[in-house]
């Protein structure tokens, strides 16, 4: 089985591979191949691979290489982690939203929309080369804004392409651990887009223990969400949002934390990282260590007071341990053995939520085996959760427009429809901002 790897020379990768090398059973990947445009990058996580399958005997060999269409050919899955414009672009998202005043979140508001319009002409590229290169192969995209680009992929690949996120599996396991359940016996009634989903219901047994937690102040009050949220807004909505709804629902005061903050989480993140491939470059460095050094850095700001400039909010052991690269492993498996299994992914819709037309993708329960991922029926969202998504995807809609036609006007409707940014002279002036600093918007007319 052979696994491609595109944005093969992450920082995240090693989290991959050693997923990967926790797995000995009949049918895993045997053989990885990492992808990536800069040959120092795919060199330094290389040697950190190379340390980690150091005494592991049934180790997937890795490869790499910076010719995509060579690392497509004969893949049967790949996952596709790329970040068009580094991490310094995702800096210049937030720092050109936020001199507007608005919201320059990775994959909220504006910073969204700039992340959007910049990858997804890369993201319909690779996905036309692997409908021509592997056609049989399995597309597991981690790209943000991860909703919107699987979209755009859809479009060529159609189901072969499923969106993951780390985010609801990570709030349903805090919600049942909270309510004593075991997450594993849990079913979350989740739905919405990526970054923008409630918790609606949690039954263990056939009993929706849900409304127990909305019921209790304590018990609501003492985790992530309740903290983030505030019980009464909680018990107000009946539901759990996704923590990225905290810039939707306290918007005003993430724009200030973000515009107060000393460094934004994209800049730190570029500091940090950039640190780690300059001492790769070192012949001696001992690349797990540094590797690990800098995950475990990166990964106590995620515990920080101040969650604006930490980034995706606070989370426990548990949580980074079970991240993202557990929920590709776990679709990877139930697709290639035909272990059937149920996540929460990123599909298209096919009448689930029925404001939504059949070939937007939504994130969702499906249950997944070797004939893909099947979005389970839902009950519809309440009215206000409806406007968001639809409001949401509107502009995304706009964004991909904007994409296949380069019309700067259509970049400009992107932003200024977007609920969180709040007059067109801003998307105007945001729009003129971004291809100021972005070469990877360089073909808006
Ligand atoms: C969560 C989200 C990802 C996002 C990440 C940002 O895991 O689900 O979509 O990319 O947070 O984390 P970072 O450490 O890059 O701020
Ligand atoms: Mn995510």
């Amino acid at each position: 089985m052979k696994l491609t790897i595109l944005g093969g020379g992450g920082f995240r990768v090693p989290l991959v591979y050693g997923a990967l090398l926790t797995d000995h059973a009949e049918g895993r990947v045997t053989e990885v191949v990492l992808h990536d445009l800069d040959d120092s990058r795919l060199y330094a996580v290389a040697r950190v691979l190379d340390e980690q399958a150091a005494g592991v005997p049934d180790a997937p060999k890795v490869t790499a290489t910076t010719d995509l269409d060579e690392a497509l050919r004969g893949a049967d899955f790949i996952f596709s982690a790329i970040r068009v414009g580094g991490l310094e672009g995702r800096a210049h998202d937030e720092r050109v939203a936020l001199a507007e005043g608005v919201l320059g979140q990775e994959t909220v508001g504006a910073g969204g929309i700039a992340y959007g319009l910049r990858t997804v002409p890369v993201a319909v590229d690779i996905a036309r080369r692997v409908a021509r290169l592997a056609p049989d192969a399995w597309l597991i995209n981690f790209t943000n804004p991860a909703g919107l680009v699987t979209e755009a992929m859809s479009r060529h690949l159609g189901d072969r392409v499923i969106g993951i996120c780390d985010s609801p599996v990570g709030l349903g396991r805090r919600i049942a651990r909270v309510l004593g359940a075991n997450p594993r016996e849990a079913w979350i009634d989740y739905v919405g887009l990526n970054h923008l989903g409630w918790v609606r219901g949690l039954r263990v047994a056939g009993r929706d223990e849900l409304p127990r937690l909305l019921a209790d102040p304590d018990l609501l009050g003492s985790f992530e969400e309740g903290k983030l949220f505030g019980v009464d807004w909680l018990q107000s909505l009946g539901a759990i949002p996704n923590e990225y709804l905290h810039y939707y629902y306290f918007n005003r005061e993430a724009v200030r934390a973000y515009q107060q903050a000393e460094k934004t989480r994209g800049a730190f993140l570029a500091d940090q990282q950039a640190r780690f491939y300059e001492e790769m470059k070192r012949p001696d460095a001992a690349a797990l260590t540094a590797w690990d050094r800098t995950r475990a850095e990166r990964e106590a700001t995620y515990m920080s007071e101040n969650r604006e400039t930490a980034g995706a909010g606070e989370r426990d052991a548990d949580d980074l341990s079970g991240g993202y690269e557990k929920v590709a492993l776990a679709l990877m498996r139930a697709i290639a053995r035909d272990e059937r299994t149920t996540l929460i992914l990123n599909v298209r819709n096919q009448g689930t939520l029925s404001v939504l037309d059949s070939d937007a993708v939504i994130e969702v329960p499906c249950l997944v085996d070797a004939n893909g991922a099947h979005p389970v029926a839902v009950a519809p969202l309440p009215d206000h959760a409806t406007g968001l998504v639809c409001a949401v995807k509107a502009v995304e809609r706009e964004v991909l427009a904007a994409a296949e036609s380069h019309s700067r006007a259509t970049a400009v409707k992107a932003f200024a429809l977007h609920p969180l940014v709040d007059s067109v002279n801003v998307a105007r002036r945001l729009v003129e901002g971004y291809t100021d600093v972005h070469p990877g918007l360089a073909y808006l007319d």
